[in-house]
């Protein structure tokens, strides 16, 4: 039975301007917006004062409130927020996915212990409806793999270089000051907000938690001329992959820079948008593929969320509950080119082929294969003169 929602909002930003922007444009949500909480007290604001408040506790215990909406940007407080909500009886819809994937198990356990809903699709691919889809549609599928572009800024970033051969550091600003990049923008560049909605995709998709910290990650912020040219010199694109697949068995879960021919699902994926492919034993390859970042791309999804709950919609995890869940691997082998500066960059890397070699005075590369276990914590991941990106994937089942 449909329910009426009042909503106490946290956050005036980005998505949640975008957000009151949809709900005075759709008639269709049984929702009010009740009072909005922000921190920033000198800050002008595009709606009268009397709906904001500076305090928390002012939606927190409120009796009226029955629903959170929280769009903030900081996960702690964002997690005591939600914490605090679900404790007092209250649903929450989040967009936050540092702080649900930090905190999935006992987010999970909130919502059981006190009878409460926690809905959180902006958080993975803002537009995109992957995880209602993951829950719902695919539930009973077992599926094989999923990967995807999951991080808009990167994606435009990337886009507008290789596109319209665009210097980095004016498109990350662009990407700021559109409001696609996170306040600390190197959450995007160095791939952490495509680890953090991998890890809460990969809880959908296989019922397995995974700790953020343990999912490899390399970003695009090395990425320079050199790399273009060695693109488009091929007709390929570099996108940020995040890849979560089952391999002879076990879960593999990774984030990369990935070089991509146009037999790639997502080969025209550009700008802002983001795309999933999904590989189901039955249901074959698919793909969704939508706007990532952005007011109302976000907002979108949130306004979804709420309208779920009006019918008292929650996720189920079932696949959380079963018994023979994937074990986690970083023990396969993946292609990669990696430009070097010199060679004690890569001599502690143990390849398992070494394919091509070039060496000039200014760019020097090689493609090889080696096992994603070897990369781990090597040196050659934090250093500026360096780039690393696949170019061939293990079981390439998703073209
Ligand atoms: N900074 C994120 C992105 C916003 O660029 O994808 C949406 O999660």
């Amino acid at each position: 039975m449909e329910r009426k929602l009042k909503i106490g909002l946290f956050g005036f930003g980005c998505v949640g301007q975008g957000l009151h922007d949809i709900f005075t444009k759709t008639d269709s949500i049984n929702a009010e917006i009740v009072k909005i909480c922000v921190k920033d007290k000198a800050k002008k604001r595009s709606l009268p004062m009397d709906y904001f408040t500076f305090e928390k506790e002012d939606l927190l215990n409120d009796p009226e409130v029955n629903t959170i909406v929280e769009v903030i940007d900081t996960a702690d407080e964002a997690f005591e927020i939600v914490k605090t909500a679900m404790e007092g009886g209250k649903s929450v819809v989040t967009a936050n996915k540092k702080m649900v994937a930090e905190n999935f198990k006992e987010l999970v356990d909130l919502q059981l212990k006190h009878n409460v809903s926690l809905l959180y699709e902006a958080s993975s691919c803002a537009s995109i409806p992957v995880i209602r889809n993951l829950e719902e549609y695919y539930d009973n599928d077992m599926l094989t793999a999923f990967e995807g572009i999951f991080n808009g800024s990167s994606n435009y970033i990337l886009s507008k270089m290789v596109n319209e051969g665009k210097g980095y550091d004016e498109v990350l600003k662009q990407a700021q000051e559109i409001g696609y990049a996170e306040s600390d923008p190197t959450l995007d560049v160095g791939g952490h907000d495509a680890k953090y909605k991998l890890c809460i995709l990969t809880a959908h998709a296989f019922g397995v938690y995974v700790d953020p910290e343990e999912i490899f990650t390399y970003g695009i912020q090395t990425i320079n001329d050199h790399d273009l040219k060695f693109a488009m010199e091929k007709r390929l694109k570099i996108k940020l992959f995040a890849s979560s697949q089952i391999i002879n068995g076990k879960l593999a879960t990774w984030v990369m820079p990935q070089f991509c021919d146009d037999r790639f699902k997502l080969y025209n994926v550009e700008n802002e948008y983001n795309g999933v492919v999904l590989e189901g034993a039955f249901s074959d390859a698919q793909q969704l593929i939508g706007k990532g970042a952005g007011s109302h791309a976000t907002g979108s999804a949130v306004a979804s969320d709420i309208s779920a709950l009006a019918y008292n919609y929650r996720y189920e995890y079932k696949k959380l509950q079963r018994p023979n869940r994937p074990e986690r691997t970083n023990d396969f082998i993946i292609e990669v080119y990696i430009r070097y500066e010199n060679k004690e960059d890569i001599s502690d890397l143990k390849f398992e082929s070494v394919d091509q070699v070039y060496e000039s005075s200014t760019f020097k590369y090689l493609v090889g294969k080696i096992k994603l276990s070897s990369l781990v914590n090597q040196t050659i991941l934090s250093n500026p003169n360096c780039f690393i990106a696949q170019t061939e994937v293990p079981a390439r089942v998703l073209n």
